[in-house]
């Protein structure tokens, strides 16, 4: 009998510590939620605050895609970016990691992450300024 209501404590204080992970999960996740600004589907589902991606587009594609160097498809120059898109996204972002004719590889952001990328070519797709 002893051993037993000893089991059934021993199962109540389990039960417990995995409720209080729980809560306490569900809290992170909750501070995650708010405390990042992301931006909620503008321009096809972007997973970096536009904010974010102005920035890294001006440290890195604006150079060229800002002025349409070596024929860069210009920002916001929505016919120019038309045929791109049509290859569809993830053409676009293995060409511009791996590099394609004058487009240097990764374009210059060599801590761009795939999503990273994606999100920048919809910027310079949609963007109506550079
Ligand atoms: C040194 C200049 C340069 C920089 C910097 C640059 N690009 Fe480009 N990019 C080009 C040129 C030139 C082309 C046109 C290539 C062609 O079609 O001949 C191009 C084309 C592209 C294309 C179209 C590829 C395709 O398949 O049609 C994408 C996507 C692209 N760039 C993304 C980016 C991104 C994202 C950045 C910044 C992280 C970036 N580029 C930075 C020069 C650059």
């Amino acid at each position: 009998m002893r051993a037993e209501s000893t089991i059934v404590k021993r199962i109540a204080k389990g039960l417990t510590a995995l409720a209080l992970v729980g809560i306490a999960a569900g809290c992170s996740q909750e501070d995650g939620a708010t405390g990042s600004q992301r931006v909620a589907d503008v321009s096809g589902g972007g997973q970096m605050s536009v904010m974010a991606t102005r920035e890294i587009y001006l440290r890195s594609c604006h150079s060229c895609h800002g002025s349409g160097v070596s024929g860069a498809p210009r920002t916001g120059d929505t016919a120019a970016w038309a045929p791109r898109l049509a290859k569809g996204m993830d053409t676009l972002v293995a060409n511009a990691i791996n590099g394609y004719q004058a487009m240097p590889p990764r374009g210059l952001c060599f801590d761009c992450s795939e999503a990273q990328f994606a999100d920048l070519i919809r910027y310079m797709a949609n963007s109506p300024v550079d």
